[in-house]
């Protein structure tokens, strides 16, 4: 037999080219390769790339400087290294890379990952773009992962259920690198999940541009919501913990709502963006609802479920946004009170419809910046300040950086550090928080898992 493979999978942005980039390493598992953690011996680098802002698209070109390096030192020892460029910045600018990055031998577009190991045949005597959005459906063609290969990624996955988005936010390139929103049909996502909890995974992130408008077709032939799709996935054995991301504010509707009245498994914390405080800037953002409907969906939710965390993301320095719309963010932080908030500077997209018009000045931008962190990182840390006294129910995911130490995370995607047996890995325990570590919490096991031996090993 020939000598395994070596693949190095490196992945950028979102969650979704995590799993993406999961489901590229099943398919070609078939053909031979086994995945490196770095680029130094690999035959086959593939760089799952992002392009939502100009910072994210700029690093690819960085990092394959650095492959170009490794592709000189492996071609004078006599080894071809195979290199591929994935994600958006390849769907985007494919035939630009081409010419840009001679070191790139494949640009493969996000909807042709299942055509990886025909392209990589192909590669071996020419240079391969595919960045077509074919008919087939990616994911009936892509490998599952094995069950050595699910338990290796660790208790808590992502799967994507729905694909592009028909939003067309003013700002934002994914309606144009990913396409039309797609849904996957409700009964092959949960067949994925039985599997992957058969390995062991116990919680699950359902995983979308724009997840809350999926519309599955149903095995009832009916297309389901995102909430209905819940109702099911909480029904799979074993799985204790669900989460999605990312979601639009105009598509949080009644059953979603309702999953979480009803589902405990459904976490109590939603990244749920809204970009700007400000009506006007809302507006010239093309994002379809105003600060009234998102203050309107968070009182719903949290009506519903009284101990929901928000997340959120803003851009600041929007073409055309004042002083006083940046206010109206940075009052906005004040008036929801996140768990945590991201905050990022406009960066105009080529092809994007904001992209054309007239840009802020970047000092004006950077320091509406500082300022948006200056009412959002003390209000994270209050909230992670809150969290001390109360028990919290932790998944206990792995080892600790300390003798006895477990980690876990909380609802509301604390890290939580514990001293507990290694036994209670992949289990959910009541944890009281004692103190704040720097971008964790810690705190001791309560209730029964507390009564049993791992006491004696707290003395470390
Ligand atoms: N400029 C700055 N931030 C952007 N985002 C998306 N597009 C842009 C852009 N052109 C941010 C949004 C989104 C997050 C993933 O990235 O806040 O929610
Ligand atoms: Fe982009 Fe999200 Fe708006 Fe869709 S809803 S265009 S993914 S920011």
């Amino acid at each position: 037999m020939s000598r395994p493979q070596k693949l190095y999978v490196k992945s950028y942005g979102c969650q979704m080219n995590v799993y993406d980039s999961r489901r590229m390493a099943d398919t070609l598992a078939p053909a031979g390769f086994i995945e490196t953690t770095t680029p130094d011996d690999a035959d086959l680098v593939i760089l799952n790339t992002c392009n939502i802002r100009e910072k994210a698209a700029d690093k690819v070109y960085s990092e394959l400087g650095r492959i170009r390096a490794i592709k000189d030192i492996a071609a004078r020892e006599g080894r071809r290294v195979v290199v591929a460029i994935a994600g958006c910045v390849a769907q985007a600018e494919g035939e630009e890379i081409l010419r840009r990055a001679p070191t790139v031998d494949i640009v493969v577009g996000s909807q042709s990952y299942h055509r990886l190991p025909e392209l990589l045949a192909r590669a071996a005597h020419e240079r391969v773009i595919d960045t077509e959005f074919p008919i087939e459906d990616k994911f009936d063609h892509l490998a599952a992962p094995t069950p050595a290969a699910t338990r290796a990624r660790g208790l808590s996955t992502f799967v994507t259920v729905q694909e592009g988005c028909d939003k067309f936010c003013a700002f934002c390139v994914v309606p144009y690198t990913r396409g039309a929103e797609v849904s996957r049909p409700a009964a092959k996502i949960v067949t994925e999940i039985e599997r992957l909890a058969d390995a062991g995974v116990c919680e699950v992130t359902l995983v979308g541009q724009n997840v809350n408008a999926y519309h599955g077709d149903g095995p009832d032939g009916r297309p389901w919501t995102l909430g209905r799709l819940l109702y099911r996935v909480a029904e799979v054995p074993g799985i204790v913990r669900l989460r999605y991301t990312t979601s639009h504010p105009c598509d949080m509707d009644g059953s979603l709502i309702a999953a979480h009245r009803d589902l405990p498994a459904l976490m109590p914390h939603l990244h749920l963006p809204v970009q700007s405080g400000s009506d006007r800037i809302l507006a010239a953002m093309n994002r379809r609802h105003t600060r009234a409907d998102y203050l309107h969906v968070v009182d719903d939710l949290r009506a519903a479920r009284p101990d929901m965390a928000f997340s959120s993301d803003f851009i600041v320095g929007f073409p055309g946004e004042t002083e006083e719309d940046f206010l109206a963010s940075f009052n906005l932080v004040d008036e929801i009170g996140y768990a945590s908030a991201y905050s990022f500077k406009y960066s105009p997209r080529p092809g994007t419809p904001a992209a054309d018009l007239e840009q802020l000045p970047d000092e004006v931008t950077s320091e509406r910046l500082s300022r948006l962190l200056y009412a959002i990182d003390p209000q994270q840390a209050a909230y992670n300040a809150s969290c001390i006294g109360l028990t919290l129910e932790v998944l206990i995911e792995k080892p600790g950086k300390l003798p006895g130490q477990l980690v876990g995370r909380s609802p509301y995607l604390q890290p939580v550090h514990v001293m507990a047996p290694p036994e209670l890995i992949g289990e959910v325990h009541p944890v009281t928080i004692t103190d704040l570590g720097t971008y964790s919490l810690h705190g001791t096991l309560t209730g029964a898992a507390a009564r049993v031996p791992q006491l004696a090993t707290t003395g470390v």
